[in-house]
């Protein structure tokens, strides 16, 4: 029995007492007890490998926030990993790839990895189920075809990825061969997830918002549309809903409430109510503070936090930052933002709904 249900509420359009509250890589670096736990493991990867241990890590900001979701201890580079591009992730650099995409004849080979070669990660997502006891859902998660293929092709983290765009206008061939494999892989993935337990999904499209308008419609929206429909719509009788995130897709946000997601990822750069006219009353909105804003003083953080308390009252919102946690934010303005968020937007979804059944009870009645 999930004894807080806030978040799969919320995406599914029913009331709550206050909107959840989660916080992206919640799990990480800021942690002292993560650095510990992941020095134990050896190295990130090996951590991810642990089910036990990424189990471990998935808790630790349970223990210190009233935290209303937790998310699988995992990375979106698994799947190019089992494709067998060799991941490697070295300290200060990020992740590197051993075997990038970089030929006609590497992306000619690229097909779909057996699903046993991420059975850890499954492994890990059944573990960490049962550890949290129905305190809270776990989001299981996938990088979005496209931003896969940025790292697949560029073999690193680099400004642009401008070989991946290169290879968009020179071999468009080749890079849609690379994301309908990516598109399989990743329904694939996380099919296996939500029967290994995860209760949402997320879809990571962090490089999205490098693409032009059209690029972004052709490369990385549609696929990600053919995943969401192709995706298990319940499991074990509860609805898995799935949430998308584009970074820097502000723009766009009409065509992604238009792929069938229950939820939208927003950055910080955009206006919350803004993006609430753009995708209509029935969506659920995510996010949306600046990461580095818990570098701020508390009178910054609690100024924003009005401001979005505000920005999303009577709306079907999940509260998080617009992108993941930086190491080395302090953990007590973590722990103030969320204290703060959760006081000032208590009651104010349950007040709304009340209002969307009194409007709903009028049309049936006219
Ligand atoms: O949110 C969570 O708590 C869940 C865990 C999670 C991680 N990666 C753990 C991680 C999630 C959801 C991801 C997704 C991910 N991984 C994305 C999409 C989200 C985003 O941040 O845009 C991307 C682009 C990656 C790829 C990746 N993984 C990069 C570029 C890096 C290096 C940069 C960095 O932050 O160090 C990673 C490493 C990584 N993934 C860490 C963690 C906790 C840090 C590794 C460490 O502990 O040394």
């Amino acid at each position: 029995m999930l004894q807080n249900r806030r978040l799969l509420d919320v995406l599914n359009g029913q009331s709550v007492d206050r909107p959840p509250v989660w916080l992206m890589r919640q799990a990480g670096r800021y942690l002292p007890e993560y650095n510990a736990t992941r020095a134990k493991a050896g190295s990130f990867m090996a951590l991810c490998k642990n089910a036990e241990l990424a189990t471990e890590v998935v808790l630790q900001p349970l223990e210190r926030f009233p935290l209303d979701a937790a998310i699988l201890f995992s990375d979106i580079l698994t799947v190019p990993d089992a494709m067998g591009l060799g991941l490697d992730f070295q300290q200060g650099e990020g992740p590197v790839f051993a075997r990038p995409l970089q030929d006609e004849v590497a992306v000619k080979a690229l097909a779909v990895p057996d699903m046993s070669s991420l059975r850890y990660v499954f492994d890990a997502v059944s573990t960490m189920r049962k550890a949290l006891a129905g305190r809270v859902p776990l989001i299981g998660f996938s990088g979005s075809p496209f931003t896969l293929a940025c790292y697949m092709v560029q073999g690193r983290s680099e400004e642009g990825f401008p070989q991946l765009r290169q290879m968009m206008y020179r071999r468009p061939d080749l890079l849609e061969h690379i994301i309908s494999v990516n598109t399989e892989a990743v329904v694939q993935y996380l099919t296996e997830q939500v029967k290994a337990g995860a209760q949402a999904l997320m879809l990571f499209d962090t490089w999205g918002g490098l693409l032009s308008a059209h690029d972004y419609q052709r490369w990385s929206l549609e696929p990600m549309r053919q995943i969401i429909a192709r995706l298990p719509k319940e499991h074990e009788g509860e609805r898995i809903p799935v949430i998308l995130f584009t970074k820097g897709g502000g723009t766009w946000l009409k065509s992604m409430a238009a792929s069938g997601v229950q939820g939208i990822g927003l950055d910080w750069t955009v206006d919350v109510s803004w993006a609430r006219e753009q995708v209509g009353e029935s969506l659920c909105l995510q996010g949306n503070l600046d990461p580095q804003l818990l570098f701020g003083s508390h009178q910054a953080i609690d100024e924003a936090v009005d401001r979005l308390a505000k920005a999303v009252r009577g709306t079907q919102h999940i509260i998080n930052l617009g992108h993941g946690i930086q190491p080395g934010t302090p953990i007590e303005a973590v722990a103030h933002f969320v204290k703060q968020i959760q006081e000032k937007t208590m009651g104010s979804v349950a007040k709304v709904n009340e209002r969307t059944k009194v409007r709903s009870r009028s049309a049936a009645v006219l």
